[in-house]
């Protein structure tokens, strides 16, 4: 297959670039490198330096490289953020969202796996979370997400767009090639092995009262191989029709102490961490079910080892040095 995937410069979307070209397909990563890195792109890839607002270059790149099948990752994603600047984020997650789709109709692909979330849910009414549970984003940056996801519907109905849009928490890990380079960082694991590193003094646990485990918040973190499986798995599947997934860890989740304890066995670093106030919208837990995937694209994660996903974080930070 010839696919091309958007964003594919960062942390998840270079990883799923090489796992697509690992299964043998052939890959093209359209990014601007607003927060990728070109050095992600996987060796095999090949790259067109982008934005998806370029309506001329994204429609060259369709067809020139008869594109078959688009895996759509590029976004913005910070929760904060959306909250201060939601033009922002409506301006690149749904316009040029639609921008994208515009182009693969005008291009007549018609095939679209896209990187959702699990926060179109909201606080979630009940756990672990599933796909007919009730939407209700709390910030724009799940609003957005949610906003594209039901444009895809119509476009299936209308044009005939299939596509498969994949809704997951907390990425996590690395392979060889691929990890996680957010400037700023806003995600524990990469956080968390920052102090271990020396890079930061201390991490901050907001709260430790809630009521769970040992009191800290309980997340949904998912390798990101497994992640970049899944994509890879929906692209099949949006041949035969459209649909949503939610992608899990398979268990009960992890708390941010139990996290803070992997990277301290890793590394062998004290990483001190220091009780902060709650903050406003944590839910205690949060935890997706992956039962439909596992059914219908036969996607189960793998690589689940809480250690083993930090060791793989750590590894890749190691390299890099
Ligand atoms: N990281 C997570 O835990 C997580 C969880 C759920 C969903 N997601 C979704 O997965 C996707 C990838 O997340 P990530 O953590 O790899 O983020 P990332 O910021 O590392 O990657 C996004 C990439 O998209 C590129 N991009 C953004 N807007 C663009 C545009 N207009 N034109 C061209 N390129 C553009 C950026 O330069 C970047 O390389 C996002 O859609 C995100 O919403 C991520």
């Amino acid at each position: 297959m010839q696919v091309l995937v958007t964003g594919g410069a960062g942390y998840i979307g270079s990883a799923v670039a090489e796992e697509l070209v690992g299964q043998g397909h052939v890959v093209v990563v359209l990014d601007n490198l607003a927060k990728g890195h070109r050095d992600a792109v996987p060796p095999g890839a090949s790259f067109v330096h982008a934005d998806l607002a370029d309506a001329p270059t994204l429609r060259s790149t369709l067809e020139r490289q008869r594109i078959e099948a688009v895996v759509h990752m590029a976004a913005d994603s910070l929760v904060g953020e959306s909250v201060a600047d939601p033009a922002r984020y409506y301006a690149n997650n749904v316009g040029n969202g639609l921008a994208l789709l515009d182009a693969m109709r005008a291009s007549g692909v018609a095939k679209l796996v896209f990187s959702s979330t699990v926060a179109v849910h909201g606080e979630p009414t009940k756990l672990p979370v599933e796909e007919g549970d009730p939407t209700a984003p709390i910030n724009p940056y799940g609003e957005t997400k949610l906003a594209f996801e039901r444009a895809l519907g119509w476009y299936d109905a209308a044009y005939g767009l299939r596509s498969i849009s994949l809704r997951y928490f907390n990425a996590a890990g690395a392979t060889e090639h691929c990890g996680e380079r957010h400037d700023p960082e806003t995600h524990l694991v990469p956080i968390v092995l920052e102090v271990a590193a020396g890079k930061r003094p201390h991490v901050d646990v907001f709260g430790d009262d809630y009521p769970t485990r040992d009191g800290t918040c309980v997340r949904d973190y998912i390798h990101v191989r497994d992640l970049a499986r899944a994509h890879v798995l929906a692209i099949d599947a949006a041949g035969r029709g459209t649909g949503v997934y939610n992608l899990g860890c398979g268990g009960e989740g992890s708390t941010v102490l139990e996290v803070i304890a992997a990277a301290r066995a890793v590394t062998g670093h004290p990483i001190p961490a220091r009780i902060a106030p709650r903050r406003p919208g944590d839910p205690a837990r949060l935890v997706a079910s992956s039962a439909r995937a596992a059914r219908d694209l036969g996607w189960r994660p793998a690589e689940n080892d809480l250690r083993a996903i930090v060791e793989s974080a750590w590894r890749f930070r190691e390299r890099r040095r």
